[in-house]
């Protein structure tokens, strides 16, 4: 009998939205005293073949792309994330893109069980760049971003408490975010410090250790059909000249 959780884990495990992307391609051949056909695996950086040794070789990029919008074909983070997954892609053809829809297949709100399931943490550990698309919902991240957030943040896996206090364990790989919401939030905003979307994402990632991670923010969706198209606009551009 499948739990919500276990549902949620194998259905929403897939390709990315990118036509003609498979999700776990591997076309490398391994190299040395013969060659193979393709190998099944990577691993550790170094490429599997049963029966030689192992060959120092740079592994595919891994992304991560995971989207938490409810509202589908008409979310515009979806349309940030992809596209910023797909500047990814142009820079590494190579990448193999692991995507998530929890708007679509929400994960369960955490249980004690989930802290020892570590199968979303170690997908997590496993990717070079993270792209993630965020609204803000009610001030905040919509709590489908927040209940995978929350299968992340696994003491001994991603931080860990010492003697100096916590230290993050997750560095080394890249973090975009497209933040998308209906008001404005800017330092010159009346309601400024009610955005909790942002700076709540910048806690969190940078607990765990994160350094590399870029904002795309898109503002004022709710402002208006001109506003709206200028803000995709110039939040595509911002994609367009990520440094990736
Ligand atoms: C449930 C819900 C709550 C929202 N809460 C806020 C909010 O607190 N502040 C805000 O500026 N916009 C809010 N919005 C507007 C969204 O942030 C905005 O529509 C954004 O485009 C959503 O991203 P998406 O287009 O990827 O779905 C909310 C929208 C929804 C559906």
């Amino acid at each position: 009998m499948l739990t919500p959780l276990h549902r949620a884990l194998s259905g929403s495990k897939r390709s990315s939205p990118i036509s003609g992307n498979p999700a776990m391609s591997v076309s490398s051949m391994c190299v040395g005293q013969i060659i193979v056909p393709p190998c099944g695996a990577f691993s550790g950086g170094y490429l599997e073949c049963v029966g030689y040794s192992p060959i120092p070789h740079r592994r595919a990029m891994k992304i991560l792309h995971i989207d938490s919008s409810i509202s589908g074909a008409e979310s515009v983070s979806r349309k940030l994330s992809l596209a910023a997954v797909e500047k990814l892609q142009a820079e590494h053809p190579a990448a193999d893109v692991v995507y998530r829809d929890l708007g679509a297949e929400p994960l369960p709100h955490l249980s004690l069980a989930d802290l020892s399931d570590h199968q979303l943490v170690d997908e997590f550990l496993s990717a070079d760049a993270i792209v993630l698309g965020a609204p803000m919902y009610n001030f905040t991240v919509p709590t489908n971003l927040k209940a995978w957030l929350d299968r992340i943040a696994i003491a001994g896996k991603t931080f860990q408490y010492a003697a100096n206090g916590p230290s993050g364990l997750a560095g080394g790989r890249k973090v975009i975010v497209a933040s998308t919401r209906g008001g404005f939030y800017g330092p010159e905003s009346p309601i400024t410090s009610y955005e909790l979307q942002d700076r709540y994402l910048k806690t969190f990632f940078g607990f765990l250790g994160v350094t590399d991670l870029t904002f795309v923010n898109a503002e004022g969706l709710g402002m208006g059909p001109e506003q709206k198209s200028r803000a995709v606009q110039d939040a595509m551009t911002a994609v367009e000249n990520l440094a990736v």
